[in-house]
């Protein structure tokens, strides 16, 4: 085996040697992320079909990739969290016994890697020797995992020079799960159309993914190691391993304030991320630390820390547009991976929502002519880009500040079209974790469960948690009994639809409105009333300035609480502490009761007007 002479690392050798010897490569490479080897490896995957090659003066130094059809995004009923004991796992993770999942892996990954080469990609979630980093090793078969670790994570020589001799790993191993023969032709999107499985050994904190390429199923960085891993890290540490974006806010003044906020998968988070606030909301700017994921500290000074431990954005593609995110689509421009969107005549990427009309002459995802009659999304509804942080023209001048950034509020939000009110601020930290906990959304084609049904997805959390629901509820408890600033916690909705089925708010750089208030809340200088489940902005706590056409009536339909549909809401959180019972903490009992009293006590369609309680600042 071939190994760079910079590699000083005995166990780390070791375990690389045991994996190839199980795996049976053809080749073992170790990834040193220069541009040279980018270059080689973009260039096999374009000989093997894998990529397209885009325009390069439209899209330079960009490909296009396109999946099975069978491997389009995360698979939740085949991921798995294998600690010793099942109640560690919790009710809402799939468990199997670690010792029968060893037996299994071992029957899956003899031999997976015939005929392919296997590469390993040391990297770093996080800054490299930031404080917050911790270090995996990526063992693939994959290409284009090679392609898009590169862009996702800190990535090769600088993180096994960090690694030194003894620095610990999480060692992640990946195969698409198809072996060549010898004289066999590849195809260009190799995985196991029969068998996918997402493994997770909580306790050993090691990763082994088989039979799918794509996303989270693969970048075993992203969800698997920051997410369900780093959660359980995090219990035992004292900190928090968040779903979340992270972003700036300036005010005119010039004041600073930094926001993290958790919405389910394809709910918003790359959008509110980069969001720019329309040309009449003069002199407010927002910056962008991270789209996806937060890792989050107390500091000595009492706040909390965070940082975003990724390096790019594995962001979705449909909806995209010079409208919806200015930001992005400029990140998009160049050096990026497009997954499953259409082709166009001119060498260039498309999808629904880019621009109103389709350009003629499409490939669609498939690889088919694709023509707007045919009634087919031209790009698959999760299909996505790869692109750098760095080519963000929002990015925060501190997104890789090692002691990570101040979080002054949390922000929690799902796709609910009834129920749930614009935006209200819990009344403490304990409040905040009952609306977190009980956080629900319309599922969306993120991950290949149904579309559409609202389920319950604690903190935006339900596929990443590592462990007990309810014990990672507690460990936000704690976490808040520890800092001595708690952020503020709010609860907003973008996605509440009126009679006919229209979404009321115009969403987008408009949410700026309600971003002012929550910020200018978190610093103690916004006005607010008291609701039956939290405070709340009037209309006249909200900047309207050059938004035609949403007046006091419209805001009125956003912000409306009913009562009977809050209790029937609250019975459905009820189902979800049913199964977390064993470990549920008592606070969110209470809470709840609370709640209910609250709302009992209100008019039946709680609204401003009919309220003669005078604003408090708190
Ligand atoms: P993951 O990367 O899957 O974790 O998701 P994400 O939360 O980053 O998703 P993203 O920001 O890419 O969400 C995209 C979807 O949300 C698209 O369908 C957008 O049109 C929609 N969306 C984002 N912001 C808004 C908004 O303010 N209003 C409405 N109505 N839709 C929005
Ligand atoms: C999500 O589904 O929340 C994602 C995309 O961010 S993936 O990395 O595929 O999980
Ligand atoms: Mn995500």
């Amino acid at each position: 085996m071939d190994k760079p002479d910079y590699l000083r690392h005995e166990a780390l050798i070791e375990w690389v040697v045991e994996i190839a010897e199980l795996c049976k490569p053809d080749r073992v490479h170790w990834c040193d992320g220069s541009e040279e080897e980018n270059r080689a490896i973009c260039k096999g995957l374009v000989e093997s079909g894998t990529f397209i090659p885009l325009d390069p003066v439209k899209r330079p130094n960009s490909y296009l990739c396109r999946s099975d059809p069978g491997d389009v995004a995360r698979v939740e009923d085949r991921t798995f969290i294998c600690s010793r004991r099942k109640v560690e796992a919790g009710p809402t993770n799939n468990w199997r016994d670690p010792k029968e999942m060893k037996s299994v892996i071992h029957g899956l990954f003899v031999g997976c890697m015939r005929g392919r080469t296997m590469y390993v990609i040391p990297f770093s979630m996080g800054p490299v020797g930031s404080p917050f980093s911790h270090i995996g090793v990526e063992i693939t078969d994959s290409g284009y995992v090679v392609a898009n670790m590169r862009i996702m994570t800190r990535m090769g020589r600088a993180v096994l020079e960090e690694l030194g001799t003894e620095g610990e790993f999480v060692p992640c191993v990946h195969s698409v799960g198809a072996p060549l023969v010898p004289g066999q032709k590849d195809v260009a999107w190799p995985c196991n159309t029969e068998k996918k499985y997402i493994i997770h050994f909580p306790e050993e904190r090691e990763i082994w993914s088989y039979g799918s390429g794509y996303g989270g199923n693969a970048l075993l960085g992203k969800k698997c190691f920051a997410l369900r891993i780093a959660s359980v890290l995090a219990r035992e540490q004292g900190w928090l391993a968040e779903h979340m974006l992270i972003l700036g806010v300036e005010s005119p003044e010039g004041e600073k304030t930094y926001v993290a906020a958790a919405f389910p998968s394809a709910c918003g988070k790359t959008n509110f991320a980069m969001l720019i606030p329309p040309a009449s909301f003069k002199g407010w700017k927002v910056t962008t630390v991270g789209d996806d994921i937060a890792w989050l500290k107390p500091g000595k000074d009492g706040q909390v820390y965070g940082i975003n431990p990724e390096a790019g954005y594995f962001g979705v593609a449909p909806g995209t547009s010079e409208k919806s995110n200015p930001n992005a689509m400029a990140t998009i421009r160049a050096n990026t991976i497009f997954t499953n969107v259409a082709l166009t005549p001119d060498g260039d990427v498309w999808w629904e929502g880019m621009t109103k009309k389709a350009p003629v002459g499409l490939i669609d995802w498939q690889g088919r002519t694709w023509s707007p009659e045919l009634g087919t999304p031209a790009a698959h509804p999760n299909a996505r880009f790869t692109a750098p942080a760095r080519q963000c023209p929002s990015i925060d001048p501190d997104w890789e500040k090692p002691e990570g950034v101040p979080i002054k509020a949390f922000v929690f939000g799902g796709r609910r079209s009834t129920v749930y009110p614009l935006v209200y601020q819990s009344f403490n930290w304990t409040y905040g974790v009952y609306l977190a906990a009980t956080l629900g959304s319309e599922t969306t084609a993120a991950s290949t469960s149904n579309v559409g049904q609202v389920r319950r997805d604690p903190f935006a959390m339900l596929p990443f948690c590592g462990y007990h629901m309810a014990a990672y509820f507690n460990n936000w408890l704690r976490f808040g009994r520890n800092i001595m600033n708690p952020p503020r916690i709010f609860g907003v909705n973008w996605f509440r639809k009126d009679k006919d089925g229209n979404y009321i708010w115009p969403g987008f750089g408009e949410n700026i409105r309600v971003l002012k208030w929550i910020v200018e809340r978190a610093n103690n200088h916004a006005k607010g009333i008291e609701s039956p489940i939290g405070w709340m902005p009037r209309y006249k706590d909200l900047n309207w300035e050059g938004l035609e056409g949403f007046g006091e009536e419209r805001f009125a339909e956003l912000m409306t609480v009913d009562r009977d549909a809050w209790m029937s809401e609250i019975l459905s959180h009820e189902e979800l502490f049913m199964k977390l019972y064993d470990r549920l903490p008592k606070e969110l009992i209470f809470i709840r009761e609370l709640t209910i009293s609250s709302l009992w006590r209100a008019p039946e369609h709680w609204e401003f007007s009919e309220v003669s309680m005078e604003p408090t600042e708190d």
